[in-house]
């Protein structure tokens, strides 16, 4: 049990320079302090919260078994389960790596792009180097350079890789806010570093770059979109040296992948609230054999008997069609969480998973998540959204 402090870090007062080592400089006292304090703990192997511009970490010493065990038992992660390394410079991956290993020109081109970003490489593992625990015995390490200021500078000023999953317990949806880490994590881990609201609001994409074949497989859509990758990839390689993008259960599928826990959400329960969660398929039309309804029949399924009304909060694209449809209808109490337009895809990512945590704080009965696009960040929005819901429905608007 800890008494957990809150700590604030003005992500404004640091920067970077490339001439010493990629330490920072920091220009608030506080934020300085702060930094001290959490690289002080990670150095006596505790656990720190953390925000990246993707979501909050839950940071531990990356090469101390002791520190890592901590992530494993606080989160309550199952141990199958590997952890992303985070670094703070090029040098620093390269002291993780083994030896005799040297970059391909895809990881290049992306590092290059990327980095530091959310992006997450495999790397082969040099046993002697990355202790078990962080792979879960797998053969490759996942590492990743973050953008934020606050993830950077920690790294920097600890001096120590971290190993950092979201900082949620297991099977929740991924905190993008400190208070978020605080309301879920309280007493359990000794300080969080508030930085605000994470940027791109769910996690990096995880890319596996080591199959024989060249090409590069997407085992998690995330922050740097597929197309983006695409582009890089085409910009950079020379034609000797081009590869396809293959994004799993799009475009691949893996037995061994689906039946070991690599692949989010594939072995065990993701993203999800203590609130049930439906999918709304507003735009595909149902598969063979299950019908859509319109949107006053599927309303009037959600209705409690004795007059009691339910409450159900909506996560939809703030100009969805959806909104007019429900407003008209009373006997249900709504929570409405508009997420981006349905042009901007990168804003419903940024906020999904503060709606999730929001409606299940506002004590809703029951959560509607319309489907968006799967292109661009809408892709990594609706691998989490499905893993999140329980179940789908299907609608028609008239
Ligand atoms: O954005 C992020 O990646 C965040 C922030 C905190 O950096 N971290 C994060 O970690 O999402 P986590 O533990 O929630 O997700 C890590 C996932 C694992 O579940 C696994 O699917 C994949 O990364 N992963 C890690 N190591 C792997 C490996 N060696 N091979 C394949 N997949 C791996
Ligand atoms: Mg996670």
């Amino acid at each position: 049990m800890f008494r957990t402090l809150l700590l604030r870090c003005d992500s404004a007062a640091i920067s970077f320079s490339s001439t010493n080592h990629d330490l920072p400089l920091i220009a608030c006292q506080k934020t300085s302090a702060a930094l001290a304090s959490a690289a002080r703990l990670l150095n006596q192997l505790q656990l720190v919260a953390f925000p990246t511009e993707t979501v909050y970490g839950l940071g531990a010493h990356a090469l101390s078994p002791q520190a890592l065990a901590a992530i494993f038992s606080t989160k309550g992660r199952p141990a199958d389960n590997p952890l992303i390394v985070h670094v703070s410079s090029l040098p620093m991956l390269h002291s993780l790596l083994p030896k005799a290993y040297s970059l391909s020109p895809a990881y290049q081109a992306l590092i290059k792009h990327f980095w530091p970003g959310p992006l997450t490489l495999l790397f082969p593992r040099d046993p002697n180097i990355i202790p078990d625990i962080v792979t879960a015995g797998q053969p490759s390490v996942a590492i990743r350079f973050p953008s934020h200021p606050v993830a950077r500078a920690l790294i920097a000023v600890a001096n120590c890789p971290l190993a950092a999953p979201s900082a949620n317990s297991s099977g929740k949806p991924s905190p993008t806010k400190a208070e978020h880490v605080l309301h879920d994590l309280n007493t359990k881990v000794p300080l969080i570093l508030d930085g605000g609201s994470c940027d791109v609001g769910l996690e990096s994409t995880v890319v596996d770059g080591l199959h024989a074949d060249g090409n590069i497989r997407v085992l998690r859509p995330g922050g740097i979109t597929v197309e983006d990758i695409e582009r890089v990839l085409t910009l950079e390689l020379t034609p000797d040296n081009t590869c396809r993008v293959l994004v799993h259960k799009r475009d691949y599928k893996d037995q061994a992948i689906e039946h070991a826990p690599t692949t989010p959400g594939m072995k065990y329960r993701h993203y999800s609230p203590s609130v049930p969660v439906t999918l709304l398929h507003t735009s595909t039309p149902p598969p063979p054999g299950l019908h859509a309804f319109s949107v006053p029949s599927f309303i009037s399924t959600l209705r409690m008997p004795g007059g009691i009304k339910s409450k159900v909060g909506v996560l939809a694209p703030v100009d969805s069609r959806l909104w007019e449809s429900i407003n008209l209808e009373e006997k249900v109490q709504w929570h409405k969480y508009p997420l981006g337009s349905i042009a901007q895809p990168s804003v419903t990512a940024q906020r999904l998973f503060d709606g999730l945590l929001t409606l299940e704080q506002e004590g809703v009965d029951l959560i509607l998540i319309e489907e968006i696009s799967e292109e661009r960040e809408g892709l990594a929005v609706m691998n989490r959204v499905r893993k999140a819901a329980g179940e789908s429905k299907w609608i028609a608007f008239q």
